[in-house]
């Protein structure tokens, strides 16, 4: 008999459901035992509250292509995980408990940065773990991929499509905010393939003024319009070079709704153009996964149903050059994988005159 754990953590996104369809079909298809599969609500929540019920094969079927998780998801932040509950719980405690009880052979974990370091917290006490890699902001260290990303890329883009019309027509500087708080590999590639005019990511502080000068050169030129893609996280050059708790006391006492409309603000005043912001918001986690991820999910989880049945536990399946790769959880936990502002595909968007906003 092999019994097998699942849970979804953090936020959602696409693929989520193909992911584990393929570790069970592949399990299902070669597994010479007996196997029974259970799947926690609600993510770690499920675990630590004992919150689960059996999955058969029905669950799985028709799920390909269906958006969001068939076992809910929730934040349950890593930073609070060695806190009791409210009612006295010792939450890793009793993470193990449920394991054991259920006389689980691994539990498969599918999360993103966070939800991976309370994955490795859990193998290093001594229960057996796989991971696969989900978000949509593709920020994982250990794998060039993570699944959800590219529908998450193809959304933002039809948004930014769906803006550039618009634009055209009234001649107007739009801003379009696309998710990213930390890292900017979806505002960047969107950004890219709706043919931004600039990009503003956490990983590049902005100047305005910069970003006022590449408007006014597309004036200059006789372009009617400027699209700016801002991700959520953008971050003036004056802001970066705050401390933390001076740049925590700016944000506590701010009068915008997200940094978009501080840049909009100051492009106003300084240029009187009219501007207008979209947050396309989180219609960018929503929604059926695109073809590549579909593909690519099934293929990370055959490739977590494989470790499985070789008994191989403590790693994150990732996809590096090209090949399918397994990654120790504890190279991977705590380490995020940023925008290189040096690296080729930023120099490139540069030679296609994209301004950074440096
Ligand atoms: O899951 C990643 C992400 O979508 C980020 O891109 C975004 O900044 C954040 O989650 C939004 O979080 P929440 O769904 O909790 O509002």
């Amino acid at each position: 008999m092999l019994r097998i754990g699942m849970l979804t953590s953090g936020g959602d996104c696409q693929a989520l459901n193909a992911a584990m369809r393929g570790v069970v079909k592949t399990i299902y298809n070669n597994c010479k035992d007996e196997v029974e599969f259970y799947g926690f609500e609600d993510g770690y929540k499920g675990l630590i509250y004992s919150k689960f019920r059996m999955l058969t094969g029905e669950d799985f079927s028709g799920i390909l292509t269906r958006g969001g998780t068939i076992l809910g998801t929730s934040r349950v932040p890593f930073k609070t995980i060695r806190e009791p509950d409210e009612r006295g719980l010792d939450k890793v405690a009793a993470m193990k408990q449920n394991y054991y009880k259920l006389q689980l052979d691994c539990l498969v974990m599918l999360g993103g940065n966070g939800s991976t370091k309370t994955a490795n917290l859990l193998s290093k006490e001594s229960l057996n773990i796989i991971t696969l890699p989900k978000t949509i902001d593709n920020d994982l260290w250990g794998t060039d991929m993570t699944f959800g990303f590219q529908s998450a890329v193809d959304i933002a883009t039809t948004a930014i499509d769906q803006i550039h019309t618009t634009a055209s027509s009234h001649g107007r500087v739009f801003i379009v905010e696309i998710m990213g708080h930390k890292v900017g590999w979806l505002p960047l590639n969107a950004g890219m393939a709706g043919g931004a005019d600039i990009i503003l990511l956490p990983e590049i502080p902005y100047d305005i003024d910069k970003v006022v000068d590449k408007i006014e050169e597309r004036d200059a030129r006789g372009s009617r319009f400027t699209i700016i893609v801002v991700a959520e996280g953008a971050i003036s050059q004056d802001d970066a070079k705050l401390s933390k708790k001076e740049y925590k006391d700016k944000l506590s006492n701010y009068k915008f709704p997200s940094v978009s409309y501080e840049v909009a603000d100051a492009i106003q005043k300084k240029t009187g153009r009219e501007v207008r912001v979209t947050v396309p918001g989180h219609v960018q986690r929503g929604g059926e996964p695109c073809p590549y991820d579909r593909v690519f999910a099934s293929r990370l989880g055959a490739e977590a149903g494989k470790l499985i049945l070789k008994k191989e536990f403590g790693y994150m399946v990732g996809y590096r050059n090209r090949e399918m790769v397994k990654v120790p959880l504890e190279e991977v936990a705590g380490k995020l994988k940023m925008v290189d502002p040096k690296s080729d595909i930023i120099k490139e968007a540069k030679l296609l005159g994209i301004s950074f906003g440096d």
